[in-house]
């Protein structure tokens, strides 16, 4: 049996942001090089890494039967899908501007290919693997949306992108779980596995950031440091004790994602923060609906 909320819709939006109109400077967020290098390094990952999980999930479709699930699957892979796309646009400008995001994506991508050819890298871990980075990013997701404000030195286009991405990463949070649960049932495995992601995960941002900065020839100032510093440790607004608790409970018997109800957070940015100018789909479905419209004002029926 599946637990993911069905109250949730894992709805694929497409959207477009303009980037080029105001991501201009090398060091965008807040005029801190440190910040700046940090949201390029994990730019960089996403294409490849949200390929991978794309792939790992669809390494199980075809022993779910549960009709709910497969249309989640469905949502997940077209979300996902997007949010590659999107970084991927990001990325080229931050090369541009002499932060060569573009590099460490490459080399994320060789690296993937070289470890799945390991013989030793099941199926099952490279799920569990999805997983583990599946919480890790719904749980940031969570911190930025309950505290919006710490994006607030960011340019518009790079905040509403990681909303946006945020947003989708809380939607679909527990596919991946729900499929790993249903086809291997080993929660210890995932814990497990969460404790080495969280480990190669934070060597491998902390490795790019610096060579982003010596690829920039970039020396940070000590007031930079401790911006970054701040942004991570802060006691109040800090990633690392914001995320804290919730990381926790992955590790508590039968955990299971929704046990973090945070629905209200995905209605909260379609209030506030959302803009359907942004989001192409919505965009061609509005034509059609107008084109339909003018249709049937053409052939004397009621619009
Ligand atoms: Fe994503
Ligand atoms: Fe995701």
């Amino acid at each position: 049996m599946t637990q993911t909320s069905t109250q949730v819709e894992i709805k694929p939006r497409h959207m477009s942001f303009p980037f080029s109109d105001d991501l201009k400077e090398q060091n965008f967020w807040g005029g801190n090089i440190v910040l700046s290098v940090f949201a390029g390094a994990l730019s960089s990952t996403f294409p490849p890494g949200e390929g991978e999980f794309i792939e790992s999930v669809r390494n199980y479709r075809d022993q779910i039967k549960d009709e709910t699930l497969k249309q989640q699957i469905k949502g997940f892979i077209g979300q996902e899908g997007h949010h590659s796309h999107q970084h991927k646009r990001a990325n080229l400008i931050l090369k541009d501007l002499g932060l060569d995001a573009v590099r460490l994506e490459k080399h994320l991508e060789k690296d993937l290919k070289r470890y799945i050819g390991y013989k030793r890298v099941t199926n099952k871990f490279r799920l569990a693997m999805t997983v583990g980075m599946e919480h890790l990013t719904a749980i940031m997701a969570e911190h930025i949306l309950t505290q919006p404000e710490v994006l607030s030195g960011l340019n518009p286009s790079v905040q509403e992108l990681l909303y946006w991405h945020a947003v989708e990463e809380i939607e679909h949070k527990a596919v991946a779980f729900d499929v790993f649960m249903l086809c291997e049932n080993d929660q210890k495995y995932l814990q497990r596995v969460l404790r080495l992601m969280s480990f190669l995960f934070s060597v491998r941002i902390t490795c790019y950031m610096v060579a982003l900065l010596i690829w920039a020839r970039k020396r940070p100032s000590w007031k930079e440091l401790k911006g970054f510093g701040s942004f991570m440790f802060n006691k109040k607004t800090g990633l690392i004790p914001g995320i804290r608790s919730n990381y926790k409970d992955y590790f508590k018997p039968g955990f299971h994602p929704w046990d973090h109800a945070n629905q209200d957070l995905v209605e909260m940015w379609k209030e506030k923060m959302y803009r359907p100018e942004h989001d192409l789909g919505l965009q061609r479905a509005n034509a059609k609906e107008k084109a339909k419209e003018q249709k049937n004002l053409n052939d004397g029926l009621p619009a």
